[in-house]
């Protein structure tokens, strides 16, 4: 099969449908737009479990996403769509650059979530955007714009209850949105939601449950995505 892309944590290969691609999860990990690099055995296989769970738990609850089927533990059917190049970042509770940009606290609660833009694009490190810029860019429309705050406040919605039923508290996520290829007027949810593009603390303890834990040398990297995926299908299945 022919390789689209390739990404620092998955590929993307064509199918022999036009309208549907095959993802596939690798075992890389890298941190600081790509200039701290790992492996890690089963990440791969974590991240397309979690993500999974997560995106069925989503379109229950009313927000489309990609995925069509699964073809093994690392690789997916998922829709063919256009990526938008804006990272939408969601935030709960005060964590990583928002502190490095502000007088913000590690660990503080916000009143009401905040929702952040970021350019997708790895040779400018992916800086941090508004509205004003994603127009004159061309990334999206106003129009396409609101609609990509309001389903990143609605998964929020889902997602922020379904952990705490877990014992997670989720301090802040990133999503991807694209245009279906087979028809660019519809928006749908792509790429991942794992403990890669997630901060998740365990609300007992404080203890960081995500990728911090590779970010900041913190050890137990892949025990502790064991345990958030454990937790997950846990609170699926009760
Ligand atoms: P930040 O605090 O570094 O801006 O990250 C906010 C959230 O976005 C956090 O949950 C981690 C996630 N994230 C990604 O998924 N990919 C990235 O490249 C970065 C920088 C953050
Ligand atoms: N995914 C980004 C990178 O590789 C940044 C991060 O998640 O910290 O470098």
């Amino acid at each position: 099969m022919k390789l689209l892309y390739e990404g620092k944590a998955k590929r993307l290969y064509e199918t022999e449908r036009p309208d549907e691609l095959l993802m596939e999860f690798k075992d890389d990990a890298t941190a600081f737009n790509g200039e701290k690099k790992a492996q890690f055995e089963n990440k791969g296989r974590m991240n397309q479990a979690l993500s999974l769970l997560l995106m069925q738990l989503l379109e229950k609850g009313g927000v489309p996403t990609h995925f069509v089927r699964t073809i093994d533990e690392i690789r997916t059917i998922v829709k063919a769509v256009e990526i938008i190049k804006v990272e939408v970042v969601v935030r709960n509770v005060a964590a990583g650059s928002l502190c490095n940009r502000t007088w913000f606290k590690e660990g503080e609660a916000l009143k009401a979530p905040v929702v952040e833009y970021f350019l997708k694009d790895d040779d400018l490190g992916d800086p941090m955007i508004n509205d004003d810029h994603i127009r004159e860019l061309n990334l999206a429309t106003l129009h396409e714009l609101a609609f990509l705050k309001s389903e990143a406040l609605k998964i929020n919605d889902i997602l922020k209850p379904f952990f705490l039923k877990t014992g997670l508290k989720l301090v802040d996520f990133k999503l991807e949105f694209g245009r279906l290829s087979t028809d660019p007027s519809t928006i749908i949810l792509a790429d991942e939601i794992s403990p890669d593009t997630c901060r998740l603390w365990d609300v007992s303890t404080g203890e960081k449950m995500d990728k911090d834990r590779f970010r900041r040398d913190l050890g137990n990297v892949m025990e502790s995505y064991a345990e958030v995926l454990k937790r997950a299908e846990d609170a699926v299945h009760s």
